[in-house]
């Protein structure tokens, strides 16, 4: 099993220049849970996910990290415990798959970056358990966008972090890719304890996975809690200005939104 550690945002508050886009949040991402936050286009997710990697500095509040200011960490020690896969990454350029799941490794090296079995144990796994090993040695350029996404998680999961923050990583997947990587990830979490936090559109999935739902909306929490709290068919029109039914999820009995547009209406309302 991993450590536990507990990552969480006081009061905090990030900005692009002058435009603030995080206004004061408060947030804990449980430890040894799965975390998903949910929130419409441009309300300030990956934004969240960046300030909690420490990829952006806060104009107000902190991000703390069993107590410490990420600020205060050294950048190897903080990248042996929290690994973050941001929404739009970028390989460099010719790059093969093995090459660049390897650099998920570089925070695990010594200062004179000695590869050890240890770090190949790492690779292998990741690229099995992604379905990448028939792709180890093509460039990354020449995958498909769903192979590419598959890469960058196995490059997130070399790095062996306790704490793991992804950001949007099914897109580009079709529906059995996308619920492979989350079986993958609920693996992860209940084979290692990894604490894990991800951004993720599909709402339903969401409520599927999540131990620990965050709704966002302008850059403020509206809700958080287990699925079953937050997502209610008043929260989701809060959210996302959307009105909905909730019913229970078929197969796992969480809650499932039906989304009611301008050309249908429930039985025995009116429009
Ligand atoms: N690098 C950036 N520079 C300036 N503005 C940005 C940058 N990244 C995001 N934004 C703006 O911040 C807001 C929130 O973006 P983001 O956190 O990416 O939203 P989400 O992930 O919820 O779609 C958006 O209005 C977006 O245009
Ligand atoms: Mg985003």
């Amino acid at each position: 099993m991993t450590a536990e550690h507990t990552l969480r945002a006081d009061a905090l508050r990030l900005a692009y220049d002058r435009r603030e886009v995080v206004k004061g949040l408060t947030v804990t991402i449980p430890p040894g849970k799965v975390t998903m936050v949910v929130g419409p286009n441009a309300c300030g997710k990956s934004t969240l996910l960046r300030g909690l990697a420490r990829l952006l500095a806060p104009v107000s509040g902190g991000v703390f990290l069993d107590d410490r200011d990420v600020h205060d960490i050294p950048n190897r020690e903080l990248a042996t415990v929290l690994g973050i896969l941001p929404q739009t990454p970028v390989a460099p350029e010719g790059i093969t798959v093995a090459d660049l799941v390897g650099r998920g490794r570089y925070p695990h090296q010594g200062w004179f970056r000695r590869w050890t079995a240890a770090d190949d144990a790492a690779v292998a796994e990741a690229l099995a358990a992604t379905n990448t090993l028939e792709v180890a040695d093509r460039p990354v350029a020449e995958l498909s966008g769903g192979q590419r996404q598959r890469v960058w998680i196995a490059m997130a999961l070399a790095q062996r972090t306790d704490l793991l923050l992804l950001d949007e990583p099914t897109t580009h997947l079709d529906i059995t890719h996308q619920v492979e990587v989350l079986d993958l990830l609920t693996d992860l979490n209940r084979a290692h304890g990894t604490t894990i936090a991800v951004v993720l559109h599909d709402l339903n999935l969401a409520c599927r996975y999540a131990d620990h739902l965050i709704a966002l909306r302008g850059g403020e929490v509206v809700a958080q809690g287990g699925p079953t709290e937050v997502v209610t068919a008043d929260v989701v029109e809060r959210v996302f200005g959307l009105r909905s039914r909730i019913v229970p999820d078929p197969v796992s009995g969480t809650p499932m939104v039906v989304p009611i547009g301008r050309h249908h209406c429930p039985e025995g309302e009116t429009p």
